[in-house]
């Protein structure tokens, strides 16, 4: 089922801290249920584009976890405060509305389907790139695929969103200050994982900052592992119509629209 066309006023029925985060719920009450590695274009209702000011246009945000509820669904957002929009929705209280368009984009593969003989798979997280593999990680855990995750982040300030999207489940971190984890990239307790004996079992996922997933696809590549990267870039549209999205092929062969062709990309 596709989005429905046009944006949708949804109403913020939370919003609180997480770590060096902010988590806010929406109740979408016309859906559909957004796949993992789906995105929305997100405005609030009041407070933006005030008089033509910063932030004007809509930002794109990864749906980190869904439920259905009687009359809609609750999407939940993990946000970093970085710029005017998202300092915006930081400061989202209940009952205030957001403006809402999606879900968009392609999602996350299952591991069967890019890889025959994958029998689980290893989820890899950066940052506020952990937000859609939260919701990827519930879903595999819904159908049984077995997944093990690996987080990584900054320092303390720019971590957050465990406890709200990964409670229950257990979770490999790494920061890069030694605050939390293994003191390092979250690619190294990756490299540590393919070296195992099963590594060509399983199907690697990643998000985060575009020096980390290339080294998740470097590793992946040496490893003869399957990845899935969901990347970002700015977006103006969020459904293919300005072109702002553009980034182009690895095989040199033109662009893609990462917020129709993506933002889920093959890790080749
Ligand atoms: C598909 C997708 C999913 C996303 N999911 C989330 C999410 O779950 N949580 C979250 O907090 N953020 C997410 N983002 C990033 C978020 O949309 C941007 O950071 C947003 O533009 C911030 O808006 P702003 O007005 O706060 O800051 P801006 O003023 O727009 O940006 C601040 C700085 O970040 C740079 N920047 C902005 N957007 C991008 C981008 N996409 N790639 C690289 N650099 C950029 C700008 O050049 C500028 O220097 C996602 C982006 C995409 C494309
Ligand atoms: S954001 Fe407009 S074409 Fe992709």
């Amino acid at each position: 089922m596709s989005a429905p066309f046009g944006r949708r006023a949804c109403e913020v029925t939370d919003s609180h801290a997480s770590g060096g985060y902010r988590v806010f719920s929406l109740l979408d009450l016309e859906g559909p249920e957004p796949r993992p590695g789906q995105f929305y274009m997100l405005a609030t209702e009041s407070h933006w584009a005030q008089g033509g000011g910063r932030p004007f246009l809509p930002r794109a945000f990864s749906a980190a976890d869904a439920d259905p509820l009687d009359g809609g669904i609750r999407l939940d957002f993990l946000i970093e405060g970085i710029g005017p929009g998202t300092d915006r929705l930081c400061k989202l209280e209940e009952g205030e509305r957001v403006w809402l368009n999606g879900p968009l984009g392609n999602s996350f593969s299952a591991p069967r389907e890019l890889s025959a003989g994958a029998a689980g798979a290893i989820l890899v997280g950066g940052g506020i790139g952990i937000a859609p593999l939260a919701l990827l990680r519930r879903r595999f855990s819904a159908a049984n695929v077995p997944a093990r995750v690996l987080l990584g982040f900054r320092d303390k300030a720019h971590s957050g969103g465990l406890d709200d999207l990964f409670r229950c489940c257990e979770v490999a971190l790494a920061s890069d200050d030694g605050h939390i984890g293994h003191h390092g990239y979250v690619t190294d307790l990756l490299a540590t994982m393919l070296e195992g004996d099963d590594a060509g079992s399983a199907v690697v996922y990643a998000c985060g900052p575009p020096p980390m997933l290339d080294a998740v696809a470097a590793l992946c590549r040496s490893h003869g592992v399957v990845a899935e990267l969901a990347m970002e870039s700015p977006m103006a549209c969020g459904f293919g119509a300005c072109f702002g999205c553009a980034v182009p092929r690895a095989d040199g062969d033109g662009y893609i629209r990462l917020c129709v062709d993506g933002p889920v990309v093959r890790g080749a």
